[in-house]
């Protein structure tokens, strides 16, 4: 019983166990984890990236309410039917997605902001939106070359999608600040 409270704890602060050791896709097993882990780090970015963005569609006023209200729904609604295909490639290399609070405060880069409770004017939302955005790109850059690495096609596939959303989310928002 002691052992299995144990195996319980470890799989709690170890979202990136691997669920299938005996897999063989023709991807080295260290390769595989180490993609695993990185697509955990680009959910993680992009789930944070998906909250704010719905956030802030609640939350804007001012003379841009209908603008930025519409803009940032039709954002949030492109990213948060695109987590699914990141939790699901991280399943397909034969590890666990993560899926808390917990989990994504720890692997995300973009840090929780506490002052968030009282909603920021319209332009500090678009520049935090800008930065989130370009946050999902570093990360998810970084995880691509891995994967270009390791010969994770379907890694490669999605990682480059998710570069030209972001991208261009980043340059539409930053296009309302100059
Ligand atoms: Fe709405």
């Amino acid at each position: 019983m002691g052992k299995h409270k144990a195996d319980k704890k470890a799989a709690t602060i170890a979202p990136h166990a691997d669920a299938s050791p005996r897999i063989d896709i023709g991807i080295a097993a260290d390769d595989r984890r180490k993609i695993a882990e990185g697509l955990s780090h680009v959910l993680a970015d992009a789930f944070t990236l998906y909250l704010k963005t719905h956030n802030f569609h609640w939350n804007v006023s001012g003379p841009m309410f209908n603008s930025l209200h519409l803009m940032f729904e039709t954002q949030y609604t492109e990213q948060w039917n695109a987590l699914d295909d990141i939790a699901e490639r991280i399943r397909a290399l034969g590890y666990h997605a993560p899926g808390t609070y917990h989990a994504f405060l720890q692997l995300s880069s973009i840090k929780e902001d506490p002052d968030l409770i009282a909603p920021p004017a319209w332009h500090d939302m678009v520049a935090q939106l800008v930065d989130g955005n370009e946050a999902v790109c570093r990360t998810a850059r970084r995880v691509l070359k891995l994967a270009d690495k390791a010969g994770d096609d379907p890694t490669v596939d999605l990682l480059t999608q998710r570069l030209q959303t972001h991208e261009k989310y980043a340059w539409m928002l930053r296009a309302l600040l100059e």
